[in-house]
């Protein structure tokens, strides 16, 4: 594969894949009906086993110290996934996955969003505490053709790997899929966790292709169950290598940007020691693992131990979160990064501290809800329009409408919410603004309690099919916000509320 040719899409590739581009996006037309049940595929193998490549960092414009500044603009590009075909994909600044974004806690951020893919877009921080305003979230969308600067102070004391991706009304998962995510990483001013471990993201993608390199669209089946693709790509490469040495311990942000993957990842039995969530640091290390799970948009900081030579593969294990109706993909040993472990000795390096930070517990709930996760065929919402084909994803029996306030809250509230999932397939749960604790997991036949392993903070959950989670929400910045499943397919079907945090 031509890397740079991947990476850097010429302001000459613009104006034909744009109208490309912009064909696919109509959704589906005459010929997409093929395929539109899904049916079994011709998989197309990618090449494997390049070297590991870095995500390219989006520099800094501004020199005033505790200050970020950029612009992302957002337009069709082409990628060459396959040696000799073209992809026409969506990319921010040229790239997919976008450039990393790198800020510190406490930063005052600036970013000029420029809109060319074609339609609305918004940029949403998934996981960022920025003000409601500032969210990108569907209420605020961006035409074609124009911008708008979404500024935010980040708050003292919140350091984590979030993430960036549109979130225009019912058009996220297709944007999402045709390349528009990156990661958002925001460093604490201090790090107990010794820069000697490194810090490497890995931005967890899924690609599908038809035999000539485009990007198929949502059939049926992935308007259903999400879309599954045929290639897990990290930083934008297929099962990459990289080398290091024997006893190296090595420190990963795993971020899954796939519309619809529920991961459980193992190293080949190389140990994880789990250091966080979605919203930063665990209060201590947990090592030993020897797997992570990430449900669609959750993301894990860990630490391998590389302890001998030899070859570790990160990647998938087999995972069932339910199915409706056929060909129902095989996710099972999916390759996602070869670690080659060299005869060399690494360099000695301190140990992990003993405890990385406190996790307040949010104190006793004064309200609680209760949130009916639905699947329904027959819908108005979810038919053609939707391109659902009759089928309605819902919360508490109804569909998104940004329109209608569903909940109504209040700043520093301390909330339970119970997020039941009566269906027949697991949902992510996602809520914006602040970051969740899990109280508990409830069997919805038996009743039976389950608490989480340990205090984290989470902004996604996935919800498993008969069981119900317990959410200790608390919003700290007034305004609407919206939860959802981040299927994003679902979310485009309707699995979506709204939230007003009164003052
Ligand atoms: Cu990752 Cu509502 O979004
Ligand atoms: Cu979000
Ligand atoms: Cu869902």
């Amino acid at each position: 594969m031509d890397r740079r040719s991947f990476l850097l899409t010429g302001a000459a590739s613009l104006a034909l894949s744009r109208a490309q581009a912009q064909m696919n996006m109509r959704g589906m037309s005459g010929g997409t009906m093929r395929g539109m049940m899904g049916t079994r595929r011709q998989i197309v193998p990618l090449p494997e086993g390049e070297p590991f490549r870095e995500l390219p960092k989006l520099a800094n414009q501004s020199s005033k110290p505790g200050t970020f500044a950029a612009m992302l603009t957002a337009a069709p590009g082409t990628a060459r996934f396959i040696n000799g075909l073209t992809t026409p994909v969506l990319a921010y600044n040229g790239q997919s996955p976008g450039p990393m974004i790198e800020v510190t806690e406490g930063d005052a951020v600036a970013i000029q969003f420029v809109n060319r893919i074609g339609d609305i877009s918004t940029i949403h921080w998934h996981g960022v505490p920025v003000p409601a305003d500032q969210d990108g979230a569907a209420m605020s969308p961006v035409a074609d053709g124009t911008g708008r600067t979404y500024s935010f102070t980040l708050p003292a004391g919140f350091a984590a790997a979030c993430w960036y991706h549109p979130h225009p009304h019912m058009k996220t998962a297709e944007q999402v899929y045709r390349g528009l995510a990156g990661a958002f990483i925001i460093r604490p001013k201090v790090d107990p966790v010794p820069a000697a471990y490194g810090d490497t993201v890995l931005q967890i993608t899924d690609l599908r292709l038809d035999a000539d390199g485009s990007m198929p669209d949502d059939t049926m089946i992935d308007r259903m169950n999400g879309r599954v693709g045929d290639h897990l790509l990290i930083n934008g490469l297929k099962n990459p290598v990289l080398a290091v040495d024997a006893g190296a311990r090595r420190r990963f942000r795993l971020l899954n940007s796939t519309n619809a993957r529920f991961l459980r990842l193992s190293f080949d039995g190389a140990p994880f020691t789990l250091l966080g969530t979605d919203g930063g640091y665990l209060e201590a290390p947990v090592p030993g693992q020897s797997e992570v799970f990430l449900p669609p948009a959750g993301r894990v900081d860990v630490v391998v131990d590389f302890a001998a030579p030899g070859t570790h593969v990160l990647h998938t294990l087999a995972y069932d979160h339910g199915w409706m109706g056929p060909t129902r993909p095989d996710e099972s040993r999916q390759n996602l990064l070869t670690v080659k472990v060299a005869d060399t000795k690494a360099a000695a390096i301190p140990p992990l501290p003993s405890t990385l930070r406190a996790i307040e517990p949010p104190g006793a709930p004064i309200v609680t809800r209760t949130l009916v996760l639905g699947e329904s065929m027959g819908g108005m919402m979810g038919g053609m329009s939707g391109g659902g084909m009759g089928m309605d994803m819902t919360i508490n029996g109804r569909t998104f409408d940004m329109n209608r306030v569903d909940l109504i809250s209040k700043v520093g509230q301390v909330e339970l919410w119970e997020v039941q999932n009566p269906t027949d397939m697991d949902h992510p749960f996602h809520i914006h603004g602040n970051s969740f604790q899990v109280r508990a997991f409830v069997d919805l036949k038996t009743g039976a309690v389950t608490p989480p392993p340990r205090r984290a903070l989470l902004d996604v959950i996935s919800v498993p099919r008969g069981q119900a989670a317990q959410l200790l929400v608390r919003q700290m910045l007034p305004g609407l916000r919206m939860y959802h499943c981040h299927i994003l397919e679902h979310e485009d079907m309707g699995m979506m509320g709204l939230v007003d945090v009164n003052a």
